[in-house]
């Protein structure tokens, strides 16, 4: 009887000491476990700035203080070609909209001009050149937003309307407003959670609309990250990527573990552990003449079988010079879109935008996101150190690169600004509304 009462004690104590083990063991495990729930459910936010990659430096590799030294050198003696003119007329992103916040003024940089983005108080978007008419000031730094939707000058308080442009309020004024108090207004739109200009070199007005995608305004897909790269080349360079598809199975076949940088991926190894294979094809669209399609099957391989979930399929509608709306298809897992956009900053600097609205689960949307900044990436090395080459040397396979640069040249006209040898442009990029 003693016997048995002492087993069933030292039996309930080992249980006790079991769970308490286990207790310990899963509070470990969330523990661990937590911070890589957190990180692989947040979106995505990765930026790259000019100079974070793209160069190299020869070996030893030049780093530290002699950095931003070697690239300035680069880029002097970059070879750039006979380039097509800089700034194609069309629709360009230049900010997101959850950016711009009510009562702000964003600066912004296209076509080489300063100028202001501005959010009223009642929520429309506007946007103005930077520089004050009466003595030069610069909105950008220290503007303010007054009387809803106008910009209140930093030097002397002159306020002008954002909308019309023109001068509002002198405060120590008590005459009239002189006529010539406006600032230049640029035609804007807020479509699809971004903001974009209208920029045409004959002072036309907009031909074509950017398509609303109903996913997006009705909130069925939701933002699932983002991506941001400053990248020196023209601007044509980067949608030309899209009817260039004898480079797919070349720089893009290796899988995102070999990582971006192309001087330390072995690009000679063409049977990689992990593989892309891709079946791209491009064309113009028949019906709209500033669109073009690219239709794209990927899938990736481990050492030659499928990786499961790893398919999807894309339509890139490329709409204008500077927007592609990536349709994305992932069968059972969801469907979503990845709007792509490519804004001229300066001649040779171009801001390169991803940014993804889907109903996919978010740790697979930011598996893609990141997986497609790593291809991008080596893109990235490619662009920055290229020259344009007008006639290239074309051969069977090499996709329809020279449709894709007859389509594209639509966009230029006799006005459009071209980068002249000593660095300065042939005209000014100047607003529609200045016509
Ligand atoms: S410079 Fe802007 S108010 Fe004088
Ligand atoms: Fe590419």
């Amino acid at each position: 009887m003693e016997n048995s009462a002492i087993f069933l004690l030292q039996s309930l104590a080992a249980i006790h000491l079991t769970m308490t083990l286990f207790m310990y063991l899963v509070a470990l495990v969330l523990i661990l476990i937590y911070p890589l729930y957190l990180y692989i459910t947040k979106p995505l936010n990765r930026i790259k700035r000019h100079g974070d990659l793209g160069y190299h430096f020869g070996t030893p590799e030049l780093a530290d203080k002699y950095r931003d030294k070697q690239i300035e050198r680069l880029k002097r003696i970059r070879m750039k070609g006979d380039l097509p003119p800089v700034y194609p007329n069309g629709w360009y992103c230049i900010a997101e909209s959850p950016q711009l916040a009510h009562k702000q003024i964003m600066p912004i940089v296209v076509f080489g001009e300063q100028l202001s983005l501005i959010r009223s108080e009642d929520g429309s978007v506007h946007l103005i050149d930077s520089y004050c008419p009466h003595l030069g000031a610069n909105f950008n730094v220290g503007g303010r937003v007054v009387d809803n939707n106008c910009v209140q000058c930093p030097f002397h308080g002159w306020v002008f309307s954002a909308e019309s442009g023109s001068c509002t309020r002198i405060p120590y004024n008590d005459g009239t407003i002189p006529e010539q108090a406006r600032v230049t207004v640029w035609p804007v739109v807020e479509r699809n959670q971004h903001i974009y200009v209208w920029f045409d070199a004959d002072g036309s007005a907009p031909e074509w609309e950017i398509p609303s995608i109903d996913d997006i305004q009705n909130g069925q897909w939701t933002y699932k990250g983002r991506t941001e790269h400053e990248v020196a080349c023209h601007v044509q360079e980067i949608p030309e990527n899209g009817a260039d598809i004898a480079h797919l199975g070349f720089l893009h076949l290796a899988g995102a573990p070999v990582g971006n940088d192309i001087i330390r991926i072995d690009l000679s190894d063409r049977a990689p552990s992990i593989a892309h294979k891709w079946n791209g094809n491009w064309s113009a669209s028949n019906t709209e003449k500033h669109v073009s399609k690219m239709h794209l099957e990927q899938v990736l391989k481990f050492h030659g079988f499928d990786i499961p979930l790893s398919a999807s399929k894309l339509d890139a509608i490329q709409i204008g010079p500077g927007i592609v709306h990536m349709h994305l298809d992932f069968g059972t897992l969801g469907k979503g879109i990845v709007l792509h956009h490519v804004t001229p900053e300066e001649p040779l600097m171009q801001r390169a935008r991803f940014v993804m609205y889907s109903n996919l689960p978010r740790w697979f949307a930011k598996f893609f996101l990141l997986a497609e900044a790593n291809q991008f990436e080596r893109d990235v090395y490619v662009w920055s150190n290229k020259r344009y080459v007008k006639n290239p040397l074309l051969v069977k396979n090499d996709g329809p690169i020279g449709k894709h640069r007859r389509w594209y040249s639509q966009f230029y006209s006799d006005n459009s600004p071209r980068l002249l040898p000593d660095g300065t442009l042939s005209n000014r990029a100047k607003s529609v509304l200045e016509w």
